[in-house]
Order: C-alpha cells, then sequence, then structure tokens
C-alpha cells in the first residue's frame, strides 16, 4: 500500500545486520523509507517520491568477486547519498577513489575528530562505532574528508555539491551516541525531507487508501488477540465501519480471559461485526490422546483452517481478506525472492491457504509497519494497552506450552498458573522488560509436601527470555523477590501444582518454546 507522492528516502540492503535498524531509526525520525535489495530498478521506486539514498554496511570487500555493486541509477539520480561502511566504500570505488583490503578488522568504540565544519555532523569529537576491514585510501575527485580517526584519516566524506557522503561507522546503532544527529542532518538538511510520517498521519493516509481499495467490497479478517491482527481490525473499522466482519475462532487454546478481551473489545467497545465461534470442543477431541509436537500443530492448523473457511463461506459475499502482514515479513519474502503474496492466512497458524475457489483481494494495511509503529498505531487507535504490548503468542497456542497430553482440564492448570505470571510481571514492572514470557506445564508429577500429607501433583516452568529477533534469546535475570512471589501463589491458588521451576537456559542451545 503506497501513496504516489509519498516522500521516501531509500535504503539499499548491501546485507549488513543493522540494515533493519538504519530503516527503524529513520522512521524514528518521521521519515518514511523502505528498505530494498542492492540491485533495486528505479522503476521498482517511480511510485515514491523519493529524496535520498543510504547505502548500508555489508561483509563483502568491493573487489572481490561477486561483490553486491551499486545500480548505475543511484549515482546518475542526482539525489542525496549516504553510504555506510561498505555503502561508503562502493561510493569510492565507483566514482574513481580506492579502496585498501585489509586482514585486520577495526572493530568496537572508536573516536573520530571532524576536521572542518559540515552539514552532517556535530561539530565536536565524538565516540562512533566501527565495524569494517576495508578502507577508503583515496577520495574520488572532489570529496573531501571531514572526519578522521587514530585509525583513518576518512572517517567521514563529502562531496558538498553532489550531496554525496560517506561515513566508516555506523550512525544506527546505539553505541554511536550522535548517530541519530547525524542521520537526522543527513535526512533534513541535506535530502531536505519535510518529514511528518507520523502515527497519526499514517492512520489517516490508511483510512483512505483502504477505502478507495475497498468501495463497496465486504471485508474479512481473522483475529488472533495478537497485536498485528487486532490493530489490522481497528484499522479497517475505523476505516469501512460495517463492511467489516472479523472472525475469531477460538480454539480452546488460548490464555486466561483472552476469547472474552476479544469479544469485549471488538463487539463491545468497538461495535464491530464480530464472529467468534467457540470450537474448542472441537480442538480438544481432535487433539486427544495426541502428544506429538508436530501432530499437534498440524492438527490446530487444519482444524483452524476448515472452521475459517466455514465461517467465511457463511457470510456469503466476501471480496477482501485483511491480515497483519508487518514490513520484516516483506523484507523476508523480497529477500527470499517470494514477492507477490498469495491469498494465504498468515503463516502465523503454520498452514498453508484457503482452498482455491476461495481467492480474495488481500489487504494489507501494516505492510510497511515495524512493530513499534504497529503498537503506535494500536494505541494512537485505542486499543487496551495489554493487548498492545502482548508478548507474542504462537499460533498454536498453549498446545505448544502443555507437554504431553493436552486436555481441559491440564489446559485450566497452565491458565491459572499463567495468569498469575502475567500479573507479578505487569504489577513489578517487569512485562516490559522481558521479550516473551509464559507458564509451561510438564507431562510429569513429582512429590511434595502439604499441610501434614504428600503431594503428588504437577510441575509448573516459568520461561522469560529478553531477545531483539527470537532468533536468538537470552534467559531473563527476574528479581528473586518476584520468582518466590510467583511460585508461593501458584502453588498456593492452582490447585494441582506443588512445585515451579525457572528455566535458566539461553536459545541456543534451548529453543524459546518447551513444545
Ligand atoms: P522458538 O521456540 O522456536 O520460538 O525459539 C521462536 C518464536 O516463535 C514463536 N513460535 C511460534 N509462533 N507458531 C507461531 O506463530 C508456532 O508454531 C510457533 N512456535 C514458536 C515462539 O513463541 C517465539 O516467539
Amino acid at each position: 500500500m503506497t501513496t504516489p507522492s509519498r516522500e521516501a528516502v531509500i535504503i539499499l540492503d548491501f546485507g549488513s545486520q543493522y540494515s533493519q535498524l538504519i530503516a527503524r531509526r529513520v522512521r524514528e525520525l518521521e521519515v518514511y523509507c523502505e528498505l530494498v535489495h542492492y540491485d533495486v530498478s528505479a522503476d521498482d521506486l517511480a511510485h515514491l517520491n523519493v529524496r535520498g539514498f543510504i547505502l548500508s554496511g555489508g561483509p563483502a570487500s568491493v573487489y572481490a568477486d561477486g561483490a553486491p555493486h551499486l545500480p548505475e541509477f543511484i549515482l546518475n539520480s542526482g539525489q542525496p547519498i549516504l553510504g555506510i561502511c561498505y555503502g561508503m566504500q562502493l561510493l569510492a570505488y565507483h566514482l574513481g577513489g580506492k579502496v585498501d583490503p585489509s586482514d585486520k578488522q577495526e572493530y568496537g568504540s572508536a573516536e573520530i575528530i571532524p576536521n572542518e565544519q559540515s552539514n552532517l555532523l556535530v561539530d565536536s569529537p565524538q565516540q562512533v562505532w566501527m565495524s569494517h576491514g576495508d578502507h577508503v585510501a583515496q577520495l574520488p575527485n572532489g570529496f573531501e574528508p571531514f572526519a578522521h580517526s587514530t585509525n583513518s584519516p576518512y572517517a567521514v566524506i563529502g562531496h558538498v555539491d553532489r550531496k554525496i557522503y560517506g561515513i566508516q561507522f555506523h550512525p544506527e546503532v546505539t553505541h554511536t551516541p550522535n548517530g541519530k544527529t547525524i542521520l537526522h542532518n543527513f535526512l533534513y538538511r541535506i535530502c531536505d525531507c519535510s518529514g511528518g510520517w507520523t502515527t497519526g498521519n499514517f492512520i489517516e493516509e490508511s483510512i483512505t487508501q483502504i477505502r478507495e481499495q475497498v468501495g463497496e467490497g465486504q471485508v474479512i479478517c481473522g483475529l488472533s488477540g495478537g497485536v498485528d491482527s487486532s490493530v489490522v481490525a481497528a484499522l479497517l473499522h475505523r476505516a469501512i465501519g460495517n463492511q467489516l466482519t472479523c472472525i475469531f475462532v477460538n480454539n480452546g487454546l488460548m490464555r486466561k480471559n483472552e476469547p472474552e478481551q476479544v469479544a469485549q473489545t471488538f463487539r463491545t467497545e468497538m461495535a464491530a461485526n464480530l464472529i467468534a465461534t467457540d470450537a474448542t470442543e472441537e480442538f480438544l477431541s481432535a487433539l486427544a490422546g495426541v502428544t506429538d509436537p508436530e501432530r499437534k500443530r498440524k492438527i490446530i492448523g487444519e482444524k483452524f483452517i476448515r472452521i475459517f473457511e466455514a465461517e467465511a463461506r457463511n457470510l456469503g459475499q466476501v471480496d477482501f481478506l485483511a491480515q497483519g502482514t508487518l514490513y520484516p515479513d516483506v523484507i523476508e519474502s523480497a529477500v527470499a525472492g517470494k514477492q507477490g503474496a498469495a491469498t494465504t492466512i498468515k503463516t502465523h497458524h503454520n498452514v498453508g491457504g484457503l482452498p482455491d475457489d476461495m481467492q480474495f483481494g488481500l489487504i494489507e494495511p501494516l505492510r510497511y509497519l515495524f512493530k513499534d509503529e504497529v503498537r503506535a498505531v494500536g494505541e494512537a487507535l485505542g486499543l487496551p494497552h495489554r493487548m498492545v504490548w502482548r508478548h507474542p503468542f504462537p499460533g498454536p497456542g498453549l498446545a505448544v506450552r502443555i507437554l504431553g497430553e493436552i486436555t481441559w482440564e491440564r489446559l485450566e492448570t497452565l491458565r491459572d498458573a499463567d495468569a498469575i505470571f502475567m500479573e507479578e510481571l505487569w504489577n513489578s514492572d517487569w512485562y516490559h522488560q522481558t521479550s516473551q514470557a509464559f507458564a509451561v506445564l510438564l507431562p510429569v508429577k513429582t512429590v511434595g509436601v502439604m499441610g501434614d500429607g504428600r503431594t503428588y501433583a504437577d510441575v509448573i516452568a516459568l520461561r522469560a527470555v529478553t531477545t531483539d529477533d527470537f532468533m536468538t534469546a537470552d534467559w531473563a535475570k527476574l528479581p528473586t523477590d518476584l520468582l518466590a512471589l510467583t511460585s508461593n501463589r501458584i502453588v498456593n491458588e492452582v490447585a494441582k501444582v506443588n512445585r515451579v521451576v525457572y528455566d535458566v537456559s539461553s536459545k541456543p542451545p534451548a529453543t524459546i518454546e518447551w513444545e
């Protein structure tokens, strides 16, 4: 979803681990940007009002075989360019300078000292974060060195008239304290951006676009209780009111009070059309006796699609399916060469798609947003704070947190224990300091003692992690007082539990979920 005249800065991704971070920083500075593969074509960008380019870092060496290079149209565009690290080396290479390969990495904090005033830099010496091997050894014609470091005469270079700049360090990471100012200067002083990429503007623009796209059509949106689908539904409802029908399939594997919360928010407070199907019995009977995690996922995925499809068919005419695809999903599928989404229910539910005869137009209003932007939109649309800030919750729900057989009784045990853990995390202000936290019900019983008698009861494991990307994670160092309070409450308030343990494993080698 794009507006033809939308001001944008384009970030070319040369493979740096920080590329997405550059995009987030630019958005935080209220300039819309897109992160694109380095061999983008001018046509791909024709729908945007491009104000400048940022070239990311990358692991390659400009002289290496197969090294990624700059598309010609970028240097010919006359637009401002900022090359970061490998991006700077590319500029030097393409504009007639010289890059020296180096076996030695410069990695870590360094100090840069400005040589003279420039539009890009703050004036005083400053700490920056370096991470590079090769370096620029000779400047292209017309370029000046604006700052040096102990290791390099060319820490910041630029051609003022052509508005082309290169910096050897990473302004996007927090280890470069003035990095945001440098990006701000590039965007506003050099690219002359007008800014205004704010939550309020996004909502207004999206509403106009959704109305245009949908016309008189009918839209369905699957709700999961999670942040993304909730924000999509709230935005759609704001835009098209009763032309939207939300479908919520309660699989019985949700956390405590979640189905009620979905109905309260969407049906009662928002007055949206909501079909809430309680399919608990159906899911639980299909899962009876199943202990293999992959089998559980498969059963849940297939049931979900079948029920969702039946509800959608009941509605009669449906023209569009709205879903909460986010920008990182888009980047990922573009990188994997899978651009052009088919009508599939978000992989969230880990299954294929709807039958072939159910082809809807897709509405993906969050397609260009990062998660933190989605949360800001959710808050602005008046969704409940705890829904907006909810940790990720897997599609198969509590099925991946009950090891062994899933029964209603065991689900209730887990729900109660998990609710206590969540309550204590919120009360202690630790919910926001963890990326994901939950309780797990183990498939073993252990001996305990309560009053005068021995017990033989369930074990709950508590898991809390911190992570940026969920690919790797560290276990959260929760205060012992908080763990003690949570453990006490669980064994006292949840009848079938006599023992609580805390998971102190990182990912890898463990995973976040226990399954
Ligand atoms: P793991 O356990 O692989 O989890 O470290 C990484 C992240 O993925 C979530 N997760 C899932 N999400 N369907 C989902 O939608 C699933 O089947 C699933 N399994 C794991 C997990 O909660 C964590 O955030």
